[in-house]
C-alpha cells in the first residue's frame, strides 16, 4: 500500500506557525511517527506552497503507483478549483484533511470546494487527522 501525504501552502512551518493552532510538532518529526506506526504502509511526502506543483503532485500519483492520497490542501482547499479537477481527473482515492476545525474557525473557511470530490474528509484533530485518514486505508 503506497500512501501519499500532500501538503498544500504554510504546512512547511508546522510547529512554528500559530501553534495555538496548529501545534508545535514539525511535520518531518510527526511523519517519522506515522512511518513508524504503520509499517504496512510505504508512506510518501510532498509539501508545495504552489498550487501548480500540488497539481502536477497530483496528477503523477497515477503514474507512480499511488494507492491513496492524503490532502491538506490548507488555504487552497477553499478556492482552488484547479486542484479540485486535479483530484477529479484521477481515479485514487483522495481523502481531504485538516489539522483544525475549519467549520468552527472564520466563515471563510467553512466552504472547502474540493470536499465533493474526495472520499471524506477528516477535521479537527490536530495531527492526529493525518493518523485517521491513513487508518481510513489500512484494512
Ligand atoms: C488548514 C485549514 C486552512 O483553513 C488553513 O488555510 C491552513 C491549514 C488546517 O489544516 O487546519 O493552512 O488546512
Amino acid at each position: 500500500m503506497k500512501l501519499k501525504i500532500i501538503n498544500g501552502p504554510n504546512l512547511n512551518l508546522l510547529g512554528n506557525r500559530e501553534t495555538n493552532i496548529y501545534g508545535d510538532i514539525s511535520f518531518e518529526n510527526y511523519l517519522k511517527q506515522l512511518q513508524e506506526k504503520f509499517k504496512k504502509a510505504e508512506i510518501f511526502y510532498f509539501q508545495s506552497n504552489s498550487e501548480g506543483e500540488i497539481i502536477t503532485e497530483i496528477q503523477d500519483s497515477e503514474k507512480d503507483e499511488t494507492n491513496g492520497i492524503i490532502l491538506n490542501a490548507a488555504a487552497y482547499s477553499h478556492y482552488s478549483i484547479a486542484i479540485r479537477d486535479a483530484i477529479k481527473s484521477i481515479s485514487i482515492p483522495v481523502v481531504e484533511v485538516h489539522i483544525s476545525n475549519i467549520f468552527s474557525r472564520e466563515k471563510f473557511r467553512h466552504k472547502s470546494v474540493i470536499s465533493a470530490v474526495c472520499k471524506g474528509i477528516i477535521s479537527g484533530f490536530g495531527l492526529i487527522s493525518y493518523d485517521l485518514a491513513i487508518q481510513s486505508f489500512i484494512k
